[in-house]
């Protein structure tokens, strides 16, 4: 795509013109340099669709993103100066709000005794024992560099344990951008329209089994790991039906495979101890990210310690990585989960009710039929007149163009929520009561525009 006309007077991160303007080309963000449309007309013609991950595009909500120039508390900034209330928070990996002073600073000093070294550090034994004391089920934890690591090395790790291939996973969870894993997916291949993605060998996949959420599978000797969404987060929020996880559980330990709980985005944000914790079901191995990263790149692996023990350099199953346990990462991590004391859920998990019935009360009064699913500290939209799903084939009845329809009209009032209809609604701490209000008041003026926008689109079908 060509660069419009008009970026040739803005100096927008231009190597050449930024010295003049007396701008860093390092750390300029492009702040009041630059429209959104100037700046991701850039992006598009440097990196394929202009964003670094699919989900970010725009894609199934028409229009085009807003550019993020900087964040603080429950806002974000676009770089025309635009303020949001932000509703993504970096899909759940923000949780105290953006560019709380005890990560930031935490981060500063650890940037200054250097960012990666290649050898082993206090601080990553530290998120490993904050993580382990926590969770009990992870007698020991492995860090990474994201949640698609993380799967993708506990699943090897459960083939390398039990000798066996097969792994059953659940239509419309979401466990990372991982061959294996990627037989059919959650939100962001659902929100592309895609059946699962090019690319993916047939052998890749040739042991992976995909069953409907919410009932348990019979299983065979032939199944190395069950891995589930303990409570599912990519196809909206839903909650697991009484019996689904221990129903897991008991199937895992009749046949001898083990049970892998997906807590990348419920870890540490759902409850002190995670979805394990809340609905008492304990995991063989657990996956993380998100939370226990603060905000930077982390992933891990936790579980029993007989089952750990097979990692490399211990056992056979190998894993590595540059810069996996990375000091900044982990200082943000130990300062994120230095402020998630156990009262602090209640406050999170009451934010989420608010926002949730405010929302659900907005689209009522305008005549837009939707649900919003509460678990805890997590919420979701289901845009139409459907039944509350209970696994995939529910949630995909879900009305997008609805849904499309009020996420550009809560844009437009200054509220961002995630650009795809299957995305979970992250409210932090941050989202304080006059934040609350101002989504409120958001609210109220963007439902009726949305309900007018749907009502007047044709037919479809
Ligand atoms: C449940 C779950 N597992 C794994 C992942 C992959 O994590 P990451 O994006 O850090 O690779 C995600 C990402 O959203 C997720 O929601």
């Amino acid at each position: 795509m060509t660069v419009p006309a008009t970026t040739t007077t803005i100096p927008y991160c231009d190597v050449a013109a930024c010295p003049a303007a007396g701008c860093d080309p390092v750390v300029c963000t492009g702040a009041g340099l630059a429209s959104n449309d100037v700046a991701f007309a850039r992006a598009e013609a440097a990196i394929p669709g202009g964003v670094n991950s699919s989900i970010r595009a725009f894609t199934s909500v028409g229009g085009r993103p807003y550019v993020v120039a900087r964040a603080e508390g429950p806002y974000v900034w676009d770089v025309e100066s635009t303020r949001y209330i932000d509703l993504v928070q970096s899909y759940g990996a923000v949780i105290l709000g953006h560019a709380h002073p005890a990560i930031t600073a935490a981060i500063s000093a650890a940037a200054s005794d250097g960012t990666s070294y290649g050898a082993p550090t206090p601080r990553e034994t530290k998120l490993a024992e904050v993580i382990a004391d926590r969770v009990p089920s992870c007698e020991r934890v492995r860090l990474m560099n994201s949640g698609t690591e993380a799967t993708s090395t506990a699943v090897r790790l459960a083939r390398g344990v039990t000798g066996r291939d097969r792994i059953v996973t659940f239509h419309g969870n979401f466990h990372g951008a991982t061959d294996a894993l990627l037989a059919a997916g959650g939100s962001g291949v659902a929100t592309l329209g895609l059946p699962g993605t090019a690319g993916v060998p047939a052998g890749a996949v040739a042991e992976t089994l995909v069953v409907p959420y919410n009932a348990v599978p019979e299983l065979d000797e032939s199944v190395a790991a069950v891995i589930v969404e303990p409570v599912a987060a990519n196809m909206g929020v839903v909650a697991p039906v009484a019996g689904f996880l221990d129903g897991l559980r008991a199937e895992c330990d009749r046949v001898g495979a083990l049970l892998i709980f997906d807590e990348v985005i419920t870890g540490f944000r759902l409850d002190t101890g995670g979805a394990q914790a809340k609905y008492d079901v304990s995991p063989d191995l657990t996956t993380f990210g998100k939370v226990i990263g603060g905000g930077l790149p982390i992933g891990a692996v936790g579980g029993r310690r007989d089952v750990m023990e097979h990692l490399s350099p211990l056992g056979p199953v190998f894993h590595a990585g540059t810069l996996a346990g990375n000091p900044l990462a982990t200082a943000a991590g130990l300062a994120a989960l230095g402020q998630l004391t156990p009262d602090v859920y209640m406050e999170l998990a009451a934010n989420a009710r608010r926002v949730a019935a405010i929302l659900r009360d907005a689209c009522q009064a305008a005549g837009l039929p939707a649900r919003f699913p509460v678990v805890g500290t997590l919420f979701g939209m289901v845009a139409g007149d459907v039944p509350a799903p209970v696994d995939f084939a529910g949630a995909k009845r879900t009305d997008e163009a609805a849904y499309a329809a009020f996420f550009r009209a809560m844009l437009a009032e200054g509220v961002a929520m995630a650009p795809g209809a299957y995305e979970a609604i992250f409210v932090g701490l941050a989202h304080t009561q006059p934040v609350i209000d101002e989504i409120e008041a958001a609210a109220s003026r963007a439902a009726p525009a949305a309900a007018t926008r749907v009502s007047r689109a044709p037919p479809t079908g």
